[in-house]
C-alpha cells in the first residue's frame, strides 16, 4: 500500500523527536545518561499518592472514573485559580483550564492560531517539544539568541520590525522565563516587562511555558510575565509533570477568556477531557497542604545533584569548555570550542557509556553543533560524577 499517498500534508511534516530516539541508545545497560529530561522517580511521592487514591476511591469513585467537563473539573480549576494568584497572576475561572500535559496545550495552540507559514520567535535554542508542535501546523520557526538572562529582548524586536518589513505574517513568541529547558537561564525581570511591551506594541501573543518555575534553588522568585499582562497578550501554560508526577500528564492553561475558549473548543475533539481521576488526585495534594512539603524535598535533591554535577565539571572538563550554572530546574548547557561536532562525539560518548543531547537539536536555525544539554536530575548522585568524567574523557579526545 501506497501510504505517502495517503498521509495528509500535516502528517508528512511530523518529525520524531530526535530526543526520544537518543533516549533508546542512552537507555543501553551501563550507559549513564544525562539525556532525558526526566525527573529523578525518588522524587515521586508515592505513598502519600496511595493514600489519596485509596481515599478519593472510597469517597467519590463514581466522579473519579467518569468523563468530566473538557476545560477540568471546576473544583479543581478553582484551586488553580488561587494556586496561580499566589504567583501575582489575577485569574477568574474562564481565564483557566486543565489540559494532558503542558504538551497538549502547546498542540492546541499550533491547532488554534497557526497557518501555514506564520512566524512563531523561539529562543535559541528552545524546547524541542515547542519545535515539533508547531512544526506540525506549519509554522516558520525563527530563533532570537539567548544570553546569561535569557531571551535577548532588543534582538526580538529587531527581528519582528525585520519580519514585518518582509511581510511575514508574526503570531506569536514562545518562550520559557524560568530556567530555560535546555539552556537553565532565567528571564531578567526588565525583559519580563518588556517581552510585555513588545507584544502589545506589535498585537502578537506570547506563550509563557512554564514548567520549572517552582524549582528554584536559590535567588529570588521573579514575577510571570502574565502577572504584567494586563490585554491578554500572553498564554501562560504550567504543568505537574515536574513537581508531582510526569505519568499524570496534567498541566493547566491561564489565557483571556476568548483564547481560552477557543482552545478548549479544540481540546473537545482531541480527547473530550483530561482525565478526571488525576485531576482529583492533584486537587487534595494541593487543597491539603501536600504540594507545599513536597516541593522543598524535590529543590534539596535537585540542587545537591546540580552541585555534584558543576563539581565534577570544574575537576574533570579542559580548559576551553563553557557551561551554564542554573539557579534551578533539571539542565545546564555546555557550550565546547567551536570545531567540536558534540553529534560527531555522541558515537564516542555511547562507546564510553556515557549520554547527552546535542545541542543542534534544540536550534531553528541549524547552529548549536558544539553545544549540549545535560540533564541533572535523573542520574544517582553516585553516577553524576563518574558519568561527567567519562564525558570529560570524550571531550578531551576531540579537542
Ligand atoms: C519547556 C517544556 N514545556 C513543556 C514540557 C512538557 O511537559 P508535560 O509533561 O507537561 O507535557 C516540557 C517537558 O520537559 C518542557 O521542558
Amino acid at each position: 500500500m501506497d501510504t505517502e499517498r495517503l498521509y495528509s500534508d500535516r502528517a508528512r511534516k511530523m518529525r520524531s523527536s530526535e530526543i526520544r530516539e537518543l533516549l533508546e541508545l542512552s537507555q543501553r545497560p551501563g550507559v549513564i545518561s544525562f539525556a532525558g529530561g526526566l525527573p529523578n522517580p525518588n522524587a515521586f511521592p508515592v505513598e502519600e499518592i496511595r493514600e489519596i487514591v485509596n481515599r478519593i476511591l472510597d469517597e467519590e469513585g463514581g466522579k473519579a472514573l467518569q468523563y468530566g467537563p473538557t476545560a477540568g473539573l471546576k473544583e479543581f480549576r478553582e484551586e488553580l485559580v488561587r494556586y496561580v494568584g499566589r504567583e501575582g497572576i489575577k485569574a477568574k475561572l474562564e481565564n483557566v483550564f486543565v489540559t494532558v500535559g503542558s504538551q497538549q496545550a502547546l498542540d492546541l495552540i499550533g491547532r488554534v492560531f497557526i497557518n501555514e507559514g506564520d512566524v512563531i520567535l523561539v529562543g535559541l535554542p528552545t524546547y524541542l517539544g515547542a519545535i515539533n508542535a508547531f512544526l506540525a501546523y506549519g509554522a516558520n520557526l525563527v530563533g532570537v539568541p539567548l544570553d546569561e538572562n535569557g531571551m535577548r529582548v532588543d534582538l526580538l524586536e529587531e527581528k519582528i520590525k525585520e519580519l514585518r518589513q518582509k511581510g511575514e505574517s508574526i503570531k506569536l513568541i514562545y518562550t520559557v522565563p524560568t530556567f530555560q529547558n535546555p539552556a537553565g537561564v532565567e528571564l531578567s525581570n526588565d525583559r519580563r516587562k518588556r517581552i510585555v511591551e513588545i507584544a502589545e506594541k506589535y498585537d502578537l501573543l506570547i506563550v509563557e511555558d512554564e514548567p520549572y518555575h517552582a524549582l528554584r534553588f536559590e535567588g529570588e522568585s521573579l514575577p510571570s510575565i502574565k502577572s504584567y499582562d494586563k490585554s491578554g497578550h500572553v498564554i501562560y501554560m504550567a504543568t505537574f509533570s515536574k513537581i508531582l508526577a510526569p505519568g499524570f500528564r496534567l498541566a493547566y492553561v491561564v489565557a483571556s477568556e476568548e483564547i481560552a475558549r477557543k482552545m478548549i473548543i479544540a481540546k473537545q475533539s482531541v480527547d473530550l477531557c483530561t482525565p478526571t481521576f488525576t485531576q482529583l488526585i492533584a486537587h487534595y495534594y494541593i487543597r491539603n497542604g501536600y504540594m507545599e512539603k513536597h516541593i522543598p524535598k524535590i529543590i534539596e535533591m535537585y540542587k545537591r545533584k546540580r552541585d555534584i554535577m558543576l563539581e565534577a565539571m570544574e575537576k574533570y572538563f579542559p580548559d576551553g569548555c563553557k557551561w551554564t550554572k542554573p539557579r534551578g530546574g533539571m539542565f545546564l548547557w555546555v557550550e565546547l570550542p567551536k570545531h567540536i561536532s558534540t553529534i560527531e562525539m555522541f558515537q564516542d560518548a555511547v562507546k564510553e557509556k556515557v549520554a547527552y543531547v546535542h545541542g543542534k537539536a534544540f536550534h531553528v536555525d541549524g547552529s548549536g553543533e558544539n553545544t549540549m544539554r545535560l540533564n541533572f536530575t535523573n542520574p544517582s548522585d553516585e553516577l553524576i560524577e563518574e558519568g561527567i568524567r567519562r564525558l570529560a574523557k570524550v571531550i578531551k579526545e576531540r579537542m
